[in-house]
């Protein structure tokens, strides 16, 4: 039995100050966290090609970048690091002089405020860009562990907020907070790349970071895509291992799975709008097909919906802007 007319849903949204009181859903400029690559070298601001608008940046450049990207109110930054030199155990990951190391400290130095968050992996700094040591053709998670370690302790030394595992080797966010600890590191919070999949959607970023394995793929580390209670019981995992926050990756083909992480874990949520997610809007928008910071606007607010507190998107620096 209908109860029209009596009930009609669109009384609610006939005016914008209707709509603005009831709506359930926002995105602020608060809520998001901006990825920065960073190369050797000085004076170098190299774009990307499959992500207009991203950019490589040389360490001498950031401070400069840190600042526009404060002053929009983005509240972090995400960074991720191009060594000038790879090698099989991914030495630049961890070395005190590494491009990340330098990075942060830049950061720091002219926006002290600024959130630096670092992404804890080996793949941007291995020869063979698997996200561990490889023996026999296999990636190694025991002796990738160390590894990691080693890596979060360094970036908490040049002064990183957080540090943020993305490599899926079990047992790295314990092996990660019991070497932060013991290194006085207690106040580091650790951000899990909990819910990783093995994603096509990753394609930019891999040129952008010079990361594409050059045998195999990471499909015997990161999820297979149709699966969603091994994503429960990864978050669960990473949890009972002293995650501080956990994340869903990617965001816009996984609403699902961010909506049931919201419903069961009581954690703080981040979700990562991947490169590949970015490159299509892009894209589409480059050839006048869509309205980019409506559609944008709406992909960011759908992850929020979905359960997401934080988003790390290559869209914050716009999106703050049409924001504001
Ligand atoms: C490193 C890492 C990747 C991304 C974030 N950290 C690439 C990968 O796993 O291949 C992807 C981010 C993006 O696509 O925007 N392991």
């Amino acid at each position: 039995m209908s109860n029209f007319p009596q009930l009609r849903l669109r009384r609610l949204r006939r005016t914008e100050g209707l709509r603005a009181l009831f709506r359930e859903t926002h995105v602020d400029i608060s809520d998001l966290i901006y990825p920065l690559f960073v190369v050797e070298g000085s004076q170098t601001k190299e774009e990307i090609a499959s992500m207009p608008g991203i950019f490589r940046y040389s360490v001498d450049l950031l401070p400069k970048e840190a600042e526009e990207i404060a002053k929009l109110g983005l509240p972090a930054v995400i960074l991720f690091g191009i060594p000038q030199y790879k090698d099989e155990f991914g030495s630049g990951a961890y070395h005190s002089e590494g491009v990340i190391q330098k990075a942060i400290k830049v950061i720091k130095g002219a926006v002290p405020e600024l959130v630096v968050v670092t992404d804890v992996c080996l793949c941007e700094y291995t020869s063979h860009g698997h996200c561990g040591v490889v023996v026999n053709g296999y990636v190694d998670n025991d002796k990738t562990l160390e590894l990691l370690a080693k890596t979060a302790v360094s970036q908490a030394q040049a002064g990183a907020d957080m540090v943020a595992p993305s490599d899926m080797m079990d047992g790295r966010v314990k092996a990660i907070r019991q070497s932060l600890d013991k290194n006085g590191f207690h106040l580091v919070p650790i951000m899990s790349y909990a819910a990783k999949y093995a994603s096509a959607f990753y394609g930019p970023f891999r040129e952008a970071a010079q990361s594409t394995p050059q045998f195999g793929d990471r499909r015997s580390y990161q999820m297979d895509p149709p699966n969603w209670r091994d994503a429960l019981r990864e978050v669960e995992q990473d949890i009972a291992e002293g995650a501080d926050i956990i994340m869903v990756k990617p965001a816009l083909a996984y609403l699902d799975v961010i909506r049931k992480v919201r419903d069961i874990f009581h954690h703080p949520l981040a979700a990562y709008n991947v490169s590949g997610e970015f490159a299509m809007v892009k894209a589409a928008a480059q050839r006048g097909w869509i309205d980019e910071p409506r559609v944008v606007l709406e992909i960011l607010t759908a992850i929020k919906r979905a359960g997401a507190d934080v988003i790390i998107t290559y869209h914050a620096k716009e999106a703050a802007r049409w924001l504001s």
